[in-house]
């Protein structure tokens, strides 16, 4: 079954597998969305990134498609700003969002982007499915509880990602990911992908998990 979602996947990507590497040969930033009226109409299948403000989505996006900047990363939160829309091989879409909870930012700054946030985990028909991130150095926060939570009660399919792996030793990380998946009340099958942007480990653990999504 996996090895046919496998294959599906890759007719419908279209990308090349070299040894382990994944390779995206097109990649394009082709709508931001402001408000859910710049929600893009069209039938490509959608992949989502969420999670806490400058837990790593757009670099986990950059490092997926194999491109240093296209999605713009930055150490102050709240640099993702609006929804991009990033079409791979003009056949699977990328959905970078805007962060939610970062405690250094303001309430009001904070509570900015929910409403699109809800609008579009909430409605969009294209969706086939979300990478939840989560910093591997802390405890889910409560922003973070929610949100899991709230994808699960949508019964939206979710990967859940343990970003900045390489800043803790494999010990630290693996007790982490026990910490993780206690705070987020995660079932025995409830998947939690340690990742590294630096380093590019979990890189095709992750790519496997998104096949697993078609
Ligand atoms: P917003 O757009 O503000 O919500 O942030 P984001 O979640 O898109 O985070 P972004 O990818 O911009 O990364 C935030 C900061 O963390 C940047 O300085 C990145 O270089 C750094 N960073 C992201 N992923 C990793 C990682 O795996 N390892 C390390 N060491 N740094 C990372
Ligand atoms: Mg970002």
């Amino acid at each position: 079954m996996i090895l046919t979602y496998s294959i599906k996947m890759r007719q419908v990507v279209g990308f090349r597998k070299q040894g382990e590497q994944v390779k995206v040969k097109q990649a394009e930033l082709k709508a931001a969305a402001y408000n859910a009226n710049d929600f893009p109409t069209w039938d490509y299948p959608e992949v989502s990134f969420i999670g806490r403000s400058n837990v790593g989505k757009s670099s986990l996006l950059n490092n997926l498609i194999g491109r240093k900047n296209l999605a713009r990363t930055s150490s102050t939160p709240g640099k993702t700003r609006g929804l991009y829309f990033y079409l791979l091989n003009e056949k699977l879409c990328f959905v970078d969002l805007p962060g939610y909870g970062y405690a250094k930012v303001s309430k009001k700054e904070r509570e900015r982007w929910a409403p699109i946030i809800e609008d579009y985990l909430g409605t969009r028909l294209n969706l086939r499915g979300c990478l939840h991130l989560i910093d591997c150095r802390h405890e889910p926060t409560e922003s973070d509880r929610l949100m899991s939570d709230w994808l699960r009660a949508h019964t939206i399919t979710t990967i859940t990602i343990a970003t900045k792996a390489d800043k803790i030793s494999r010990g630290a990380l693996n007790k982490q990911l026990a910490v993780i998946r206690k705070g987020l009340g995660f079932f025995e099958d409830d998947l939690l992908l340690p990742f590294s942007a630096r380093t590019g480990a979990g890189r095709d653990q992750a790519w496997k998990a998104i096949n697993g999504l078609f």
